[in-house]
């Protein structure tokens, strides 16, 4: 049984479901708690994924309190009727956790997809890197994408035999929706130049951002658009109020910078693919990204996925204003710096993590 409920959940563990769906001797149960309401549908209605349990537990306001609370009571009623053999969890969000704290109280065995990331600092990003290391002790296997996930769970312990370096599932789903002529269906990105403007995409959503850094990142986003008349900025603001009413507050009537709503999946990977460089706070994009050659300069002060640094694809530039503004007059200038940048590699997989995962269940139950 798959337990999810945020939109990058659901986006890295469609191709997986689609994979157990195909196979005979599996026998797959979908249980969304909706974590996420309309991003989350967003995806589910691009891999046509129909849930067996929709927990809807969504409230505006939400705290990861009140999320644990209704993911715990939900699951666990959901795996008291089903028995499934094993729940599949994904990642490091609160509904991670919580479906697998469910799953360990009815004594039924879990897989941690996205196994062994760590920043090093519970506090950032909070509370995903606590989340990720109580789902890794609750779990029976680990998913691993790269060898230094799986290097990061030895270190704590973990049994290399129930830990299997996959690649991430992220590849998989972004092949299933990367074209080379993609037309959008939407005014304003079908109006925007992509050949001769220099089009910034902006995504920022974490908790440490709220408040002084998001600030901090609209202001600078601000000052290079005022500066830069061949940029464009495009925001596709998440759904948390937090976030939209700051934005709309900082961003909303200067020229150049769109404030859009989130985008679908498969226009969203084809925007990344068609822009000059990314400015994110999101761990899925820091994936996406490199595999797609382009720069992306990360809103943080560390990351997890310190393997497209050291491609040299991704700059962790934290959140003083300075020191962004900074950072992208000289990608937006320096021509050999962006180059070197832009270079496509993809150390998180060759697009066939799910089918690995999949391979490496039905040894597990057939031993
Ligand atoms: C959550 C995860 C975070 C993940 C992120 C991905 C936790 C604690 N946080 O953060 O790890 O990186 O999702 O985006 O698990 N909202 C809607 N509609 C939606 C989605 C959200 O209206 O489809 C609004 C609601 O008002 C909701 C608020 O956003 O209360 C916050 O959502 P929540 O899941 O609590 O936190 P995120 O910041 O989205
Ligand atoms: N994404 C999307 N539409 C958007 C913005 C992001 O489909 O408007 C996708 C993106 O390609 C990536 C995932 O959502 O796969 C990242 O989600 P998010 O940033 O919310 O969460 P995180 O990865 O930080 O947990």
């Amino acid at each position: 049984m798959t337990v999810f409920g945020t939109r990058p959940e659901a986006i890295k563990m469609a191709p997986l479901i689609k994979e157990l769906e195909k196979n005979d001797l599996i026998q797959p149960i979908v249980c969304v708690t909706a974590q996420h309401r309309e991003m989350l549908d967003m995806v589910l209605n691009l891999f046509n994924i129909i849930p067996d349990y929709d927990l809807n537990i969504m409230e505006h306001g939400q705290t990861i309190v009140d999320i644990t609370n209704r993911v715990i009571s939900g699951v666990d009623k959901v795996i008291k009727k089903e028995r499934p053999d094993m729940v599949l969890v994904h990642g490091d969000t609160t509904t991670t956790f919580a479906a697998a704290l469910a799953a360990f109280y009815n004594k039924v065995q879990v897989g941690h997809v996205e196994a062994g990331l760590r920043s090093g600092n519970i506090y950032s990003p909070y509370p995903e890197e606590m989340n990720r290391k109580l789902t890794g002790t609750i779990a029976n296997l680990h998913f691993a994408p790269t060898v230094g996930n799986k290097e990061n769970l030895l270190r704590e312990g973990v049994e290399e035999k129930r830990i299997i370096v996959t690649g991430n599932t992220v590849i998989d789903a972004l092949l299933y929706v990367v074209k080379k002529e993609y037309k959008f269906n939407d005014k304003i990105l079908d109006g925007i130049d992509f050949e001769n403007k220099k089009v910034i995409l902006l995504t920022t959503h974490r908790r440490e951002n709220w408040g002084q850094p998001m600030v901090n990142i609209f202001e600078a986003v601000k000052e290079i658009v005022l500066h830069n008349q061949d940029v464009e900025v495009i925001f596709p603001m998440h759904r948390n109020p937090k976030i939209r009413e700051l934005a709309k507050e900082r961003l909303g009537n200067v020229g150049r910078i769109y404030l859009i709503e989130p985008l679908d999946y498969e226009p969203f990977v084809n925007l990344i693919n068609k822009c000059y460089l990314v400015m994110t706070d999101s761990g899925g994009i820091q994936e996406e990204a490199p595999s797609l050659g382009k720069p992306v300069l990360v809103l943080r002060t560390e990351t997890e996925r310190p393997e497209a640094v050291k491609a040299g694809t991704v700059k962790v530039v934290g959140v003083k204003k300075e020191v962004i503004v900074q950072m992208i007059n000289q990608l937006l200038t320096d021509k050999e710096t962006y180059e070197k940048m832009a270079n496509a590699v993809n150390p998180y997989g060759d697009g066939q993590a799910s089918k690995r995962i999949l391979n490496a269940l039905l040894k597990y139950f057939s031993n």
